[in-house]
Order: structure tokens, then C-alpha cells, then sequence
């Protein structure tokens, strides 16, 4: 039977186990912000690194890594100065701060993010006099007009005054793609590429998310992990095809999420870049529903296009093979890293019933992607064991992320590195002084098994390369 598990549970073992940490929690706290301590920053690392690597299979795939701020006009011609806005509704009781449109949308009201805030407010007049508008969390029914916030996060960068005005106001970038786009040119330029061709970045991103309480699910500082398709418009369909099924399976071979907790969701209402798209979405336990986890979408002409006209750049493409001259159209796929973090934590964290009664957490996530690959240990304190323990620990540390322990009893050892997901442990004992062996057990199966130092390597390998 699944266990049951909650965010609470999880991000309170996150913490305790050095992944994830609430940002300047000494002052309090900085809601929506965490920093990824040791293990978790590491277990982030090795999910961009597989994602590179799979985008990179492809050789029409070329690596970004672009500004995080650009010039204010950007966001200009991305629309999201324009469109990139939420109206929010109050609760004057009990504070809780709700979506306009998912609390107008049981009484026919469709879209509410779309409309002009005073038709909004319309409504939510109307509704507030019959008694009908009610807060989702207490109830009540003392509601605030809606308000319209910017999603943008603005910065002062390079205006010598602090006080943010049309002329002076930066952006930190709200989706990593715009960075794509602006060296769309430099890349036929320098990287003797054609259409079509895909450019891949991963970094951060910045959002002013105004309902954001999920843990790392909603963040107001987030990455993402995106690949930006240039090519022809005819082309669209098929390759839109070819990259959901791609993602999909990079969920569930690399990332080693459970295919029954994965699946699609087209999306009803569009973005406005947007002329199709679906979702990839999760199964969280921790938020007991279905969740996007990354994003494929059909974005046409509209970024080229935009950013062609505001920035007076000619963008068009001469396509030599059909003899045609036009603005690329864009397919992007746009996961986010800290939701596949969350998937990974949120799928492996297990609690198991041993023989003995007593209970193991461990987390179960893919060998490959474990934080720390093998840990080594000395059964005691013993000179000579210290001695060989050290040295099969250098002898691995340059090719990966090892941890040694001399403390504590071997039980105490093994459940730490089970609690943080380490695939295996090698144990060095007396009898290692005679038969040059060592013991290596197996995070999920508790198998230990007799190996000769020599082929601990090629054991190591085997173990990760099946993972
Ligand atoms: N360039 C398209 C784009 O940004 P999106 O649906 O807004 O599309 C794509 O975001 C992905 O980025 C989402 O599927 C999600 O994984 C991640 N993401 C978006 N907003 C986020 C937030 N506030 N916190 C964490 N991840 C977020």
C-alpha cells in the first residue's frame, strides 16, 4: 500500500538531512526563497546534468547560458510586462490570499486573469453583495476587491536612484527562454547551425508569485531547465509529437519516476505566447494531486516575431533547401528543477518495517542521481582499517562524490547514508587485512556482497551504470 506522506513530513526531513534549507531563516525566513544545502544542491546538479546530457544526444542541440537580466524591452516585446499579471482577492479575516480566477470560476466566470481588473471587480461586487463569495480557507465572506499584481520581479540594477520608474526599472527574467531568443542570431552566426536547430539552458528564474505556499513546488527564485525548437511551421506538428514523448521518457528512464505516476494534461487555457501545449504532470504524494512539473508548448512566430518589431533586428531565416525566407516558429519544452527535485525527494522517501521492528527512511532515488555515490568505512577504529579505508577512498574521490565515516556504530553509519540515498556502502574490516576483500551493501536490498579491492571500481560502475 502507498505510504502516506506530507509536505510537512518531507520538507522537515529535507532540512534535517542538510538538502533544502528556508532562505535567512535567522531573520525569520524569506517565504517562497530556499537554499539547497550540500546534498540537495548536489542531487540538483546531477538532474541538470542528466538533463543536459540527454538534450545534447541531439545534435541540432546547442548549450546557453544567458544573462538573468536583459534589457528592460524584452519583457516589452515578450508580452509579460502586458499579460504576465494575477488579480488576487484578500481575505480580511483570516489574510489568506486567493487567485481571482480560480475563485470566480464555480460561478461561470471563466478566465478572470484574462479580463480588464474593472470588469473583474464587477463581479466580484456582485457576488460579494449576494453573500456568495467566500474565502477558501476560513470561509468567510469579508473579501477585498481584486487587485492586479506584476509577476515581474523589478530591480533598480544600474540606476543610481532606488526608486523604480518606466525609464529606470530592470527586469530579473521570468522564464529563461527570452534569453534563448535574443541569441537566436548569434547561434546561426557562430555555430554553423540550420533550421531546425535547438538551443538548451538551464538557470534561474524569477516570479513575484503571490499564492506561493507549497514548499519548493511554487518559488518566488526557481530554475528551469528549457529547449527552445527553431524551425519551420511544417514541421511543428511532428516535432511536438517527438519532443512530448522524449520528455516523457526522460522522466521515467533518467529520472527514474514511476511511469502509473506520471501523465499528460493539455492545456485548456493558453498562455499568450502560446497555440498549443500540454503538461507533464506528477503524482505528489506530498500535495495528495497531480501537479505540471514541465511544460511542452507550440509557441509559432509570436517571441521572433515581437522581438524582431521591438527591437527593429531583422530575424527572418533564409532557408536555402526550400528557397523560402521567414521567421522561425518556436517549440519549447520548459521543465522546472525544483519541481523534479520535489518529484524525486517526493517519489523515494520511504519508511520501511524491518525484520527487527524497527524502522528504516530511506531514499530511494535513482543511483545515478544519489548526492553522494558511495560512503566507506572502517568497521572500527582500527589503524589499519583507517589505513585502507583512506586509500580506497582517494582512489574514488576524484571520480565521485564520496563520504567517509569512522564514527559511530555501523548500523548508525549505514542508516545515515540510506537517509540521504547513497546506493552503496563499503565496509573495510579484519578480514579485509587477509583477503585484500571488502564488503559492499546495497542501499535497497541490504545485500552485501564480498568484493576484491581491485574490482570495487568495476562493482561501483556496474551499479550505477544499471541505475
Ligand atoms: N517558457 C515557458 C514557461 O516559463 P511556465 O509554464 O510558466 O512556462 C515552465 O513554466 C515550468 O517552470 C513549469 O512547468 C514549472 O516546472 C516551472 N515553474 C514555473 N513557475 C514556477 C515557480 N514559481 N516555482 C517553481 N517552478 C516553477
Amino acid at each position: 500500500m502507498e505510504q502516506k506522506i506530507t509536505l510537512d513530513t518531507l520538507s522537515a526531513y529535507a532540512k534535517r538531512r542538510g538538502f533544502i534549507f528556508q532562505s535567512s531563516e535567522i531573520y525569520g525566513g524569506f517565504a517562497a526563497v530556499y537554499d539547497y544545502g550540500h546534498y540537495g544542491a548536489l542531487l540538483r546538479e546531477n538532474i541538470k546534468n542528466s538533463w543536459i546530457k540527454s538534450m545534447l544526444s541531439h545534435d541540432e542541440i546547442k548549450y546557453l547560458d544567458s544573462g538573468i537580466f536583459t534589457h528592460p524591452k524584452v519583457w516589452k516585446a515578450s508580452g509579460h510586462v502586458d499579460s504576465f499579471v494575477e488579480p488576487e482577492i484578500d481575505c480580511r479575516t483570516c489574510k489568506n490570499r486567493m487567485k481571482a480566477d480560480q475563485l470566480l470560476e464555480p460561478f461561470g466566470i471563466m478566465e478572470a486573469d484574462r479580463l480588464p481588473i474593472d470588469e473583474v471587480n464587477e463581479h466580484v461586487a456582485k457576488l460579494r453583495e449576494e453573500g456568495k463569495l467566500k474565502c477558501s480557507k476560513c470561509g468567510g465572506t469579508d473579501l477585498t476587491d481584486a487587485k492586479k499584481f506584476d509577476l515581474l520581479v523589478k530591480s533598480n540594477l544600474g540606476s543610481p536612484t532606488s526608486e523604480l520608474t518606466e525609464e529606470n526599472v530592470v527586469y530579473l527574467r521570468g522564464e529563461t527562454c527570452q534569453g534563448i531568443y535574443l541569441n537566436y542570431k548569434n547561434y546561426l552566426q557562430t555555430m554553423r547551425v540550420k533550421l531546425p536547430f535547438g538551443i538548451a539552458q538551464v538557470g534561474k528564474a524569477f516570479r513575484n508569485e503571490v499564492v506561493a505556499r507549497q514548499y519548493i513546488f511554487r518559488t518566488r527564485e526557481f530554475q528551469q531547465a528549457e529547449m527552445q525548437l527553431f524551425l519551420h511551421p511544417s514541421l511543428m506538428n511532428e516535432k511536438y509529437e517527438y519532443w512530448k514523448e522524449a520528455r516523457m521518457r526522460w522522466w521515467i528512464e533518467e529520472l527514474g519516476i514511476e511511469k502509473e505516476s506520471l501523465r499528460f494534461k493539455d492545456h485548456e487555457k493558453l498562455a499568450h505566447y502560446a497555440s498549443a501545449a500540454v503538461d507533464i504532470e506528477y503524482n505528489f504524494r506530498t500535495l495528495g494531486a497531480f501537479a505540471e512539473v514541465e511544460g511542452i508548448h507550440q509557441r509559432g512566430d509570436w517571441d521572433l516575431s515581437r522581438h524582431q518589431e521591438f527591437s527593429g533586428e531583422n530575424l527572418e531565416y533564409f532557408d536555402q533547401e526550400r528557397n523560402e525566407k521567414y521567421i522561425p516558429h518556436i517549440m519549447e519544452t520548459s521543465g522546472g528543477l525544483n519541481r523534479m527535485v520535489l518529484a524525486v525527494l517526493d517519489q523515494g522517501y520511504t519508511e520501511e518495517t524491518l525484520e527487527d521492528g524497527s524502522t528504516r527512511l530511506v531514499m530511494k532515488i535513482k543511483p545515478s542521481l544519489a548526492p553522494v555515490k558511495v560512503a566507506i568505512f572502517p568497521l572500527v577504529k582500527d589503524v589499519k582499517l583507517i589505513e585502507i579505508a583512506q586509500k580506497i577512498k582517494s582512489s574514488l574521490q576524484n571520480l565521485f562524490v564520496v563520504e567517509y565515516d569512522e564514527t559511530g556504530s555501523i548500523g548508525k553509519r549505514y542508516r545515515r547514508q540510506d537517509e540521504i540515498g547513497t546506493p552503496m556502502c563499503i565496509t573495510i574490516d579484519f578480514d579485509s587485512l587477509e583477503d585484500d576483500s571488502v564488503t559492499i551493501r546495497d542501499r535497497d536490498t541490504l545485500e552485501q556482497q564480498r568484493v576484491k579491492v581491485g574490482s570495487i571500481m568495476e562493482q561501483i560502475e556496474q551499479r550505477l551504470g544499471n541505475s
